[in-house]
């Protein structure tokens, strides 16, 4: 058991707030937590997905992973069960729903997500519009091409897929692009590399860019990371779900720090 997590749960539940939005002074933050974070609306693509993932939960298939050892310098090759995959790696639908909610509202046109896994998150952001494009970045070849394949079945036509490591690949992609207009980091959870991918992808926001970042309190350094984050002098708005952290750039937003039930 992680004590490090189970510590900091119990700290976001004595410091989170605003559910529904109440006691929320910025209307920004009031609308988005109430209408956008506050959404039970179910729609029809959370299903799709909620089907696919039940139909792998049952498979028997196995991936050998490249998985990433401490410091990401290495990899360690481990044989893998897509059902296990399903269940600890790929987003909680809560929070799968919850991004594409996000891009559905703020309906980015280039989204770039670094850590694919076998392609749950990023259906839940591929498929809020057809129009729009998504980047996503993983490390292990057979883990990308396990993903192809969700992208196939959950119809997602946009999304290019980028196989490297994020140090190698990031940069260059980066510089490619116009605008991020949505960011979802969920890979490599250390401290000054979530820190060294924020900044690369930070010279590609704009005033109304978001960032999401998952498992902000995973560990000592990836909360030292968000806090680093959230303190940069570009971003305004901050909201700790927990589990995930949203950041924003308006600068028509007074700079502040949310805690949020969620
Ligand atoms: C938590 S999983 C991503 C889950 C996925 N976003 C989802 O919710 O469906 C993290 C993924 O990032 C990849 N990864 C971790 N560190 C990486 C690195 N430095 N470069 C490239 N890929 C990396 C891992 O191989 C793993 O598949």
């Amino acid at each position: 058991m992680n004590i490090y997590l189970v510590k900091s749960y119990l700290s976001y539940l004595l410091k989170s707030k605003y559910k529904k939005g109440y006691g929320l002074h910025s209307p920004f933050v009031f609308n988005l937590v109430r209408d956008l974070i506050g959404d039970s609306h179910r729609y029809y693509v959370f299903e799709s997905v909620k089907a696919y993932r039940k139909q792998l939960m049952k498979s028997k298939q196995v991936i050998s992973m490249s998985d990433y050892g401490a410091g990401s310098t290495e990899f360690n090759k481990k044989e893998r069960r897509v059902s296990e995959l399903v269940l600890k790696s790929s987003i909680h639908p809560r929070y799968g729903e919850l991004l594409f909610r996000l891009a559905n509202h703020f309906k980015p046109n280039c989204i770039l997500e670094l850590g694919t896994s076998i392609g749950i998150s990023t259906s839940y952001l591929a498929r809020h519009n057809s129009s729009s494009k998504v980047y996503t970045i993983e490390g292990c070849e057979n883990t990308a091409a396990f993903a192809s394949k969700t992208f196939k079945s959950l119809k997602c036509r946009n999304v290019n897929q980028i196989v490297g490591q994020f140090r190698d690949v990031l940069p260059e992609l980066v510089s490619s692009l116009n605008q991020l207009d949505m960011v979802f980091i969920d890979g490599h959870h250390e401290k000054q590399a979530t820190i060294d991918y924020f900044n690369i992808c930070l010279s590609k926001a704009g005033n109304d860019s978001i960032f999401i970042f998952d498992d902000i309190h995973w560990s000592q350094g990836m909360h030292e990371a968000w806090k680093i984050i959230c303190d940069h002098p570009k971003v305004t708005v901050s909201l700790d779900l927990f589990q995930i952290g949203i950041i924003f750039f308006r600068k028509e937003c007074q700079k502040q720090n949310f805690v949020v039930s969620y």
